[in-house]
Parts: structure tokens; C-alpha cells; sequence
């Protein structure tokens, strides 16, 4: 006999999906489906645009349940009025999520059905922005998409590939699977820690830095810090006093967390070492490899064909943490992203910087690695390794944290 498998966090969950008008709204007929294979209940409203795409039919008769499209339906608010909708709800889904809705919810309009759903519920959003990848980049759009994810807002996407008008960039919508996933690991119940860590000091790097070249230029990396915030987040949850010290990166700043922001590698290395003495230091950063030996103190102007950067190595932070003794570490994990010879490169780095763990990641795939929400990984010390299935990164580093934990008896 065999065993039934373990029910998703989302059973039961009721999840209030918005569709926004844009030609990606055709997946989130397939977004409902693996809602309700998850167990969830959906019900869907629509904005005018949405329509033009897919039918209020189409999502009904996938949900179950009637597609709201309009806030001036006398039947449909009879049978649940719009605010009980949002009350309804305990996840709002917004996708696709377009650049204008995303401008809509940024200023809190509430001029048809979905922003003012948006606008009434007090559940969790989830964004999940698809559109033309200039509309995606474009300042305004970035602004509100920065505006809504510092009021909490989840934003999943847009991806980089192929787009509908045949051009490419980042601007497709986060593939349905990859969605639920997500959803499923923020609707899982938080790991409410173990102790495992109190009475330790630890020290998490995390997120990109960036090296200016002139007042309005600098050399960055694609890092969206999340899985440095994971692990801050996960290693306060099991006792540890954490200092987190992140590039820039517009994350909220884990519960419990004291965190230093900075910009570039020789900023993160001070404020690293102003954090120590410390009893873990885990090094998630991006940290750039070089920086402009000399940043212009005013705007370079272009001039001859090409521009030759003179560049010089930073200092390599983890490799020095790992090198002094005098600040009492017991363990120093590092990352490792790679595109290839993941295990090669990454036990060559655990053994030239001297580090007791070292995380690696393959990079350069359709899931995964930087920007994303789920990732796999494995870890390497000397005489072992762990490897840790595509999982999103809060799980991800809460499996860490444990393994760390672990290594801290061995
Ligand atoms: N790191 C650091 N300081 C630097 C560069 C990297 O502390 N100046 C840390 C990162 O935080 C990460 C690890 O080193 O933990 C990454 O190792 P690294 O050898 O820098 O990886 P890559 O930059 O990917 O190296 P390469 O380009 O040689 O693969």
C-alpha cells in the first residue's frame, strides 16, 4: 500500500486571482488548473483589457465558480459583494499583472473591479508582471513595482526570453508551475525555528554591490539578494543575534534582522568586519570581482569608438574572513554560482579560500539562480556534500541553516 502523498500547503487555500489585459492572460487559464490540482479554491476576477483576451467563461468553467469582470453587476454582488470578495480571499494573485495595473495598485486607484479589490483586501499579493520588455524597464514601471514590493507585495517575474510581439527581453509572465510553487512556499506554515543557533552572532552578506564608474554609472550584477535574506531570516528564526549587511536590493528586512546597507565590495568588506566579532559568517553576496580603479568624478562623455575601463581586483571578502583567526568564527560558508563543472569549480573554490562550506548553485538556467524565486543547490565541505532539490529559497534556506547547524557539532 502506498502512502498518499503530503497535501500542499495550499489545500484549502482560497486564492483570489486577478487577470490583467495583456496577451500572457491565456496562462493563467492554466494557473487556475494547478491552483485547483493544489487544492485550492480560486475564483477570478477580470479587468476590461483581460477580456479582450480570454472569456469570463473560459476561467469559469475552470474555477468553478463565476468570473467577476465588472464592480456594477447587481446579481453577482448580491450573491458575494465585492468586498466580501476581498475578504474572502487569503492570497491575491495578480497576473499577468500589466504595466498600467501595476500603476493603478501603486497609487491605489480603485477605478474598476480588480484595483479595488486590490485596494479593499488585506491579504498578501502576489504580482506576477508580464509585458513588452521596454514597458517592463521603463522607470515609471520599475518605481511602482519597487513601490509595491516595499508595502509587501510578492513579485514573481517577468522572466527573460522570447516575447509575443517577437522581440525579446525580460517581459514574460513566470510559467504557471513555477507560480504555485511559489505561492505554495509562502502559504506553507513559517518554520517557527528551534533554537538550533541561540546564543551565536551571525553574519550574512547579501545581494549585488555595485562599483560607480561616474556619478550616474556603475558595474552591478544581476543578484536579487533573496536567498542572503533567506538565510538571515531563517538563522534568526533559530536563536541567532543576525547581522545582515546587503547590497542594494529593495527586500524587507527579515523579522528580528539588523541590517546594514551598503553599495559597493569596499563598503561591504568595512561593514563586514564592523560586524565581527561574530561566531558564523555566510557570505551570499554577489560581491563584484572589480571595480574602477578610479571613479570619474563627473560624467564620462563618449567620445572616440570604444572605452577601455581600467579596472582593479576588490578585496576578496570571504577569502579574508576565512584567512584571519583573530575574530573567533567557527564556521565561514561561501556561494558559488556557476554555469558549469559545478562540483569542480566549487570544491576548488572551498579549498583556495579556505572556507568550511562552500553553496553552489548552476546559474544560466531556465530555473533557478539569480532573480528567481526557487533555486537548487548544493553544499560542499571537506569530506562531504548535501545536495538540495529545486525548492523555493525560504525552504531552501531554512535547509541550509540546518545543515549548518549540523556542521557546527561536527
Ligand atoms: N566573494 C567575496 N568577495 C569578493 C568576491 C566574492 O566575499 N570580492 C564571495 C561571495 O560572497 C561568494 C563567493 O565569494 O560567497 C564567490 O566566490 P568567487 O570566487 O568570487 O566566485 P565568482 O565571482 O563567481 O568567481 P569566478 O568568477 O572566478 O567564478
Amino acid at each position: 500500500m502506498s502512502a498518499s502523498p503530503p497535501a500542499s500547503p495550499l489545500h484549502g487555500q482560497r486564492i483570489l486571482l486577478c487577470v490583467g489585459g495583456g496577451i500572457a492572460a491565456y496562462k493563467s487559464l492554466e494557473l487556475v488548473r494547478r491552483l485547483r490540482e493544489a487544492g485550492a479554491q480560486v475564483q477570478v476576477a477580470m479587468t476590461a483589457g483581460a477580456q479582450q483576451f480570454v472569456t469570463p467563461l473560459s476561467f469559469q468553467a475552470l474555477s468553478g465558480q463565476p468570473t467577476r469582470t465588472t464592480l456594477w453587476d447587481d446579481g453577482a454582488e448580491q450573491a458575494m459583494g465585492h468586498l466580501e470578495l476581498a475578504r474572502w480571499a487569503d492570497r491575491v494573485v495578480v497576473a499577468p499583472a500589466t504595466a498600467d495595473l501595476l500603476a493603478r495598485l501603486a497609487h491605489g486607484m480603485a477605478d474598476d473591479l480588480v484595483a479595488t479589490l486590490c485596494l479593499a483586501t488585506e491579504a498578501p499579493l502576489t504580482l506576477c508582471p508580464a509585458m513588452n520588455h521596454r514597458m517592463w524597464r521603463h522607470p515609471a514601471t520599475q518605481a511602482n513595482v519597487a513601490v509595491l514590493a516595499q508595502r509587501g507585495a510578492q513579485v514573481l517575474g517577468p522572466e527573460d526570453g522570447p516575447l509575443a510581439e517577437g522581440e525579446s527581453g525580460p517581459g514574460r509572465l513566470t510559467e504557471p508551475a513555477a507560480i504555485v510553487a511559489a505561492l505554495a512556499g509562502a502559504a506553507a506554515p513559517a518554520d517557527p525555528g528551534d533554537g538550533a543557533l541561540a546564543g551565536l552572532k551571525v553574519v550574512v552578506s547579501a545581494g549585488p554591490t555595485y562599483e560607480d564608474l561616474d556619478p550616474v554609472r556603475y558595474l552591478g550584477n544581476r543578484s536579487s539578494g533573496k536567498m542572503g535574506f533567506a538565510v538571515a531570516a531563517s538563522a534568526a528564526r533559530r536563536g541567532a543575534e543576525v547581522v545582515l549587511v546587503a547590497g542594494p536590493v529593495s527586500l524587507p528586512t527579515p523579522p528580528g534582522v539588523r541590517r546594514v546597507d551598503v553599495r559597493s565590495a569596499a563598503q561591504m568588506r568595512e561593514a563586514v568586519f564592523a560586524a565581527f566579532p561574530a561566531d558564523l559568517y555566510i557570505g551570499a553576496a554577489a560581491v563584484a570581482d572589480y571595480t574602477p580603479r578610479e571613479p570619474a568624478a563627473n560624467k564620462i562623455k563618449k567620445s572616440s569608438e570604444s572605452l577601455a575601463l581600467d579596472l582593479v581586483r576588490t578585496p576578496d571578502i570571504l577569502a579574508e574572513v576565512a584567512a584571519q583567526t583573530t575574530h573567533g568564527l567557527k564556521l565561514v560558508v561561501g556561494f558559488a554560482a556557476e554555469t558549469e563543472k559545478v562540483a569542480e569549480y566549487a570544491r576548488g573554490k572551498l579549498a583556495a579560500k579556505r572556507l568550511d562550506m562552500i553553496v553552489a548553485n548552476r546559474v544560466g538556467i531556465a530555473d533557478g539562480g539569480f532573480e528567481s524565486d526557487t533555486n537548487a543547490m548544493t553544499a560542499y565541505w571537506k569530506d562531504g556534500e548535501r545536495a538540495f532539490p529545486s525548492a523555493p529559497k525560504t525552504r531552501l534556506a531554512d535547509a541550509l541553516v540546518d545543515l549548518i547547524a549540523e556542521r557546527l557539532q561536527a
